[in-house]
């Protein structure tokens, strides 16, 4: 049955394991500290857990520079508190899934190791190697304006190695069969493990040839083997694919069902952020529209904010620009020539808009993704150097070191000045709040799995006539929503017409209340400034297809 694909209905909660519970007080998280919070998240209501790379790693970049794929990293804990952990999360009914990296190694790995240290040792070609110094070595930086190059000169090997990433990641040669099967012995062993998917990291970069002779092109074939694999072994394992393309390239990464399972939508991602800073609703339709198509069993991944900078480079100048200038007008807060180095809820700086930004984003056709403490709320710390200003420590109440860590010295250091600060930003005091936003989005995950129309169903934008109120219908199995989200600082009267005498009432999912039909068949809403309306309505199926955008 189609409706065994989990992921369709997920609610996906993505964490980094050092920031998020320091049981053993050394200042670092710890998988026993997460074991301990697991309550908490059942309790949020989310069902998997995205944990970002746990391997024993030099730590140069978050831990995406892995230098022992099959370890726990020791601060973590140990492999035995890993599969505890994992026991415990499994019986609690969580899926957890994790981060491939093997787009490059970190410069730590004995594979790379050997690969520098002997011309003739079986992994020499299993990293990318230039003996000439290639032409443009400064083009295709990832990190612009702190990463020099691509191409980075080994004194041992006598020898260029290409990076995609920072000098201290060398790429993977993916051409390498024994590369591939590495690959495949890596996710065997986490399956067997009991992980139930991976994001793969850097996924375009993961499948391409990394020669300037080579053209760099994308070899689709190396994903769809891994997913064959993947699939063997455990048949409802997922990817989540991170990949930030342009809509006419997302096809292939699907694959007609052989690619990835799901994919995050940065397209989307960047042009909500647009409409929140604007008002103007235009752009997000043209991008939801762009990205409608999908084969049966794929879905897109939806989020707001994740670990990284919040990447605006699919806008043009003029539109990145005005997301600039609302969210992010500082220098300080850029990033990269491209991006915003801000969370969710102090980037918006109301309640009001953030609420509209959730409500938003888990109404879009995909599967929700929530990063770590964007349940509370909390802020940045634009002290800290690149992308760490979002990843400070979980603030889970009031006490010493916000309740994350009893050790004096952190990994990075908790929020404590400020609005932001976690004497104000804590679960604990929001939890006791009915009208806390901790609250409100445990409310709202609990609405959405009420709404499998999302996760299953056909969808379409309807006209309602107004540049900022943005409305999008879902029909499955002869059950609707209709959903509207206004997104200007004014209150709009919108007027609709289902045509369907079936359609009845508008049943709103958030307030006891319902609309009904005037004698002409009209819907009169109110959607007051920054609101958003969720209702259940009869049966719209003959809405489909009629959109009017
Ligand atoms: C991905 C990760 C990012 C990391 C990079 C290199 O983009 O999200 O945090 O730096 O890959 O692994």
């Amino acid at each position: 049955m189609i409706e065994d694909l989990w992921y369709k209905n997920a609610i996906i909660y993505s964490l980094n394991l050092e920031t998020y519970m320091d049981f053993n007080g050394d200042g670092v998280g710890d998988f026993e500290g997460l074991a301990r919070r697991l309550d908490y998240l059942h309790a949020l209501g989310v069902d998997t857990i995205w944990l970002a790379p746990f391997q024993p790693t030099p730590n140069r970049d978050n831990g995406y520079d892995i230098k022992d794929y099959f370890g726990v990293a020791p601060r973590y804990g140990s492999s035995g508190d890993f599969v505890e952990f994992m026991h415990r999360a499994n019986k609690m009914g969580f899926k957890v899934i994790f981060d491939l990296v093997v787009n490059h190694t970190s410069d730590e790995h004995p594979w790379f190791q050997q690969s520098r240290s002997d011309k003739h040792s079986p992994q020499r070609d299993w990293y990318v190697w230039s003996k000439e110094k290639p032409a443009n070595i400064h083009d295709g930086v990832v990190f612009p304006g702190v990463q020099k190059s691509t191409w980075t000169y080994d004194k041992k090997a006598k020898a260029y190695y290409f990076h995609r990433f920072y000098h201290f990641q060398p790429d993977l040669n993916m051409d390498n069969e024994d590369v591939r099967t590495e690959v495949r012995r890596i996710m065997g062993y986490w399956l067997q493990l009991g992980i139930a998917g991976f994001r793969i990291d850097a996924l375009p970069f993961m499948i391409e040839s990394k020669t300037p002779e080579s053209k760099y092109e994308k070899h689709f074939e190396y994903l769809q083997d891994m997913r064959r694999f993947m699939q063997w072994r455990r048949g409802d394992a997922v990817f989540l694919g991170e990949a930030n393309v342009l809509p006419k390239d997302t096809e292939k990464y699907f694959a007609d069902g052989d690619g990835v399972h799901l994919m995050f939508n940065f397209y989307v991602n960047q042009h909500m952020f647009y409409t929140l800073a604007t008002a103007d609703i235009a752009p997000l339709i043209t991008a939801l529209n762009q990205t409608k198509s999908l084969p049966p069993t794929a879905q897109w991944a939806q989020f707001l904010r994740n670990h990284d900078e919040l990447d605006l480079g699919r806008l043009t100048d003029e539109q990145r620009q005005k997301v600039f200038d609302k969210f992010g007008p500082d220098k300080n807060m850029q990033l990269y020539g491209r991006g915003i180095r801000r969370r969710l809820a102090s980037m918006l700086g109301n309640h009001q808009q953030f609420k509209l930004a959730y409500s938003l984003m888990f109404s879009l056709p995909g599967t929700p993704v929530i990063y770590y403490g964007d349940e509370i709320g909390m802020g940045e710390d634009l002290s800290l150097e690149e992308r760490a200003p979002v990843r400070t420590p979980m603030q889970w109440s009031d006490d010493y070191q916000a309740g994350f860590s009893t050790a004096k010295k952190l990994v990075l250091p908790v929020i404590e000045d400020g609005a932001y600060g976690y004497q104000h930003v804590n679960v604990e005091a929001q939890r006791r709040d009915p009208d806390s936003l901790l609250n409100w989005i445990t409310a709202l995950i609990r609405l959405r799995k009420e709404c499998p129309e999302i996760g299953w169903g056909e969808w379409e934008i309807i006209d309602v006539h107004n540049n900022a109120v943005l409305c999008i219908c879902y029909f499955w199995k002869g059950n609707s929503l209709l959903i509207l989200h206004n997104f200007d600082e004014k209150q709009y009267e919108i007027q609709l017409k289902l045509a369907n005498k079936k359609s009845g009432q508008l049943i709103d999912l958030h307030k006891n209340v319902t609309s009904n039909a005037d004698e002409n068949g009209v819907y009169k809403i109110i959607v007051e400034a920054y609101y958003y309306r969720w209702f259940r309505v009869g049966d719209l199926t003959h809405l489909l297809h009629r959109g009017k955008q």
